[in-house]
């Protein structure tokens, strides 16, 4: 029987709560499709650091660098400094571990999910590849005269000949795969940052390769536009960490919302890490309302990277029936008890498992 190690980092606000419902899942695909999962739960995130002062020690790391998979919840607390956990946990774990594809797919569920009217589900079906290790999330950034009239602050998205390729030819290999529209769309702003036109150019040698896959090319600016008004007209599209970063949230809004947008940290054929788009949602934590079926699409596409194909079509597939027979009413915090939906999602599984 094959078996998976799992590191388990629930973290902050929400990120426990839809945790236990995506592990619920898990539990049960794995018996039902006979694979094991070797669970380690690891207690960090901003409540952790301000008991211990500690982040993501390295012992833990270590640790985790030789599983096969990570699971995160949400991470991020206003009470601590900005952006400080978010870096030395999951910008951490994205850096150190070169999980270089950040990989978004947008799909709508079921139509009356999305805010735009008359969409149908065939018509938001994209992936978002997402160069996941450069950037402006390189961290190079510095101040001068801080605090002064004159202060001058700095920071240098950098990118990388490999790190452009790399994420510009995952793009089209997962076109083929796909094979829906086999289309690449190149979002950046080569116009005004005049450094992206090494993704110009990279796009057109790499395209060069692939014949059977078409190009499309937008500005981001334009492709926000565009994501609104013809979201048809993508299948996969490839763009820079904080472009990615930003179309997602766009992208999560048309599938329906954060409760429902899934993502994977990816380096192919090494550790990764699985993860809801979704923040820690403070507001909301504790109360056993949110929505966890974008942390159990996140299993589902965790257990596709780990070669359960089958189990992961079967999760999603739970998820689409119960949307579409209006069993989940919504994805929105407070359309179900959080813990309702990890139940029903099971019990599909138990059903479509009895079918085989
Ligand atoms: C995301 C998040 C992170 C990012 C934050 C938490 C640092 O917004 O995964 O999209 O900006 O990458
Ligand atoms: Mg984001």
């Amino acid at each position: 029987m094959n078996e998976y190690s799992l590191a388990v980092i629930a973290g902050d606000g929400i990120g426990p709560e839809v945790s236990a419902e995506a592990m619920k899942v898990l539990d049960a695909a794995s018996s039902l499709f006979g694979f094991a999962v070797r669970k380690t739960e690891y207690p960090f995130g901003s409540n952790w650091y301000f008991e211990k002062n500690e982040i993501l020690p390295d012992a833990a790391f270590e640790e985790i660098k030789g599983m096969d998979a990570i699971f995160l919840g949400a991470i991020g607390d206003d009470r601590a400094p900005v952006g400080l956990i978010e870096r030395g946990i999951i910008g951490k774990l994205r850096f150190d571990l070169d999980l270089y594809i950040n990989l978004r797919p947008i799909k709508l569920y079921d139509e009356r999910l999305c805010p735009i009217k008359g969409k149908q589900p065939h018509e938001i079906d994209m992936v978002i590849v997402r160069e996941n290790t450069e950037g402006a999330y390189a961290g190079m950034h510095g101040f001068c005269h801080k605090g002064q009239a004159g202060e001058v602050a700095t920071q240098t998205m950098i990118y990388t000949r490999t790190g452009v390729e790399r994420a510009i030819r995952y793009a089209f290999d997962l076109a083929r795969e796909r094979d829906k529209e086999r289309k690449v769309t190149l979002i950046d702003k080569a116009n005004a940052v005049r450094a992206h036109d090494i993704w110009t150019r990279t796009f057109a040698e790499v395209a060069s390769e692939y014949p059977d896959v078409s190009t499309d090319h937008a500005y981001v600016d334009a492709a926000c536009m565009w994501m609104l008004k013809n979201p048809e007209w993508f299948d996969v599209a490839v763009t820079t960490n904080l472009f990615g970063d930003i179309v997602t949230d766009l992208g999560a809004m048309l599938q329906g919302g954060m409760g429902i947008a899934a993502s994977g940290n990816i380096h192919p054929g090494q550790i990764s890490l699985f993860e809801p788009i979704h923040g820690s949602a403070p507001r909301h934590a504790g109360k056993g309302v949110a929505s966890p079926v974008a942390a159990i699409l996140a299993v589902s596409m965790m257990l596709d990277f780990l070669g359960q194909k089958e189990a992961g079509r079967v999760i999603e597939q739970a998820i689409i029936d119960l949307l579409s027979s209006q069993r989940i009413r919504g994805v929105h915090t407070g359309d179900h008890r959080t813990h309702e939906i990890g139940d029903m999602v099971v019990a599909e599984l138990r059903t479509a498992a009895a079918r085989v």
